[in-house]
């Protein structure tokens, strides 16, 4: 699901501001995220705060994600993880279907990401910039251990818009291109996910 305009220009420079002020970690300073994805650039992420956690939260929450969420059976909890990421040119995030990356911590139980968002606060961005997120099919059905990838959509991150899909899916960042310059493409990701037994 894509809404185009979810944010005003007045709420993404809240959240650029707020960006500004996180501590930023890029994947260089992150060996574990750098394992999952390789050759992906140098991306930054920060810890998104608690005012901008609520003011996104105030804002998706719409009856059928409480509905998704709640179709699956013998759930004990429900979380939220999300942060910024900052995405410069040469930056991207090579094909995953984000189940791999939750990794399990001892003594903990393992969250079943369900629903991934990402929103886009950049102030400008053009076609020619790169950095679109395409989402795959699997084009013969059949679960195999390199699957035969088929884009079903390819999404520009317009400014202001909110994007919501479900996971395991596969799904990519393209390359951000030279031409953006200095131009960072901004944006808030994380997932809605279900804890059982
Ligand atoms: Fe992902």
């Amino acid at each position: 699901m894509v809404v185009e305009n979810f944010w005003s220009a007045e709420e993404r420079q809240f959240f650029r501001d707020r960006m500004n002020q996180a501590a930023w970690k890029s994947l260089s300073d992150l060996p574990n995220v750098r394992e999952d994805f390789p050759q992906s650039g140098n991306w930054a992420k920060a810890e998104i705060g608690p005012p901008e956690g609520q003011r996104l939260l105030s804002r998706v929450q719409f009856p059928f994600l409480q509905d998704y969420i709640e179709s699956f059976p013998n759930i004990i909890g429900r979380h939220l993880g999300f942060s910024y990421y900052s995405y410069s040119a040469g930056d991207c995030l090579l094909t995953h279907d984000d189940t791999d990356q939750g990794r399990p911590i001892a003594g903990r139980r393992t969250l079943q990401r369900r629903i991934a968002l990402v929103t886009y606060l950049h102030e400008e961005w053009q076609p020619d910039w790169g950095g679109e997120l395409i989402i795959y099919a699997a084009r013969s059905g059949e679960q195999m251990a390199q699957p035969d990838l088929v884009p079903t959509h390819c999404i520009e991150p317009r400014p202001g818009s909110l994007v919501m899909f479900t996971v395991p899916r596969f799904h990519r960042v393209c390359r951000v291109d030279a031409t953006a310059g200095q131009h960072r493409r901004l944006s808030i990701a994380g997932w809605f996910m279900t804890e059982h037994p």
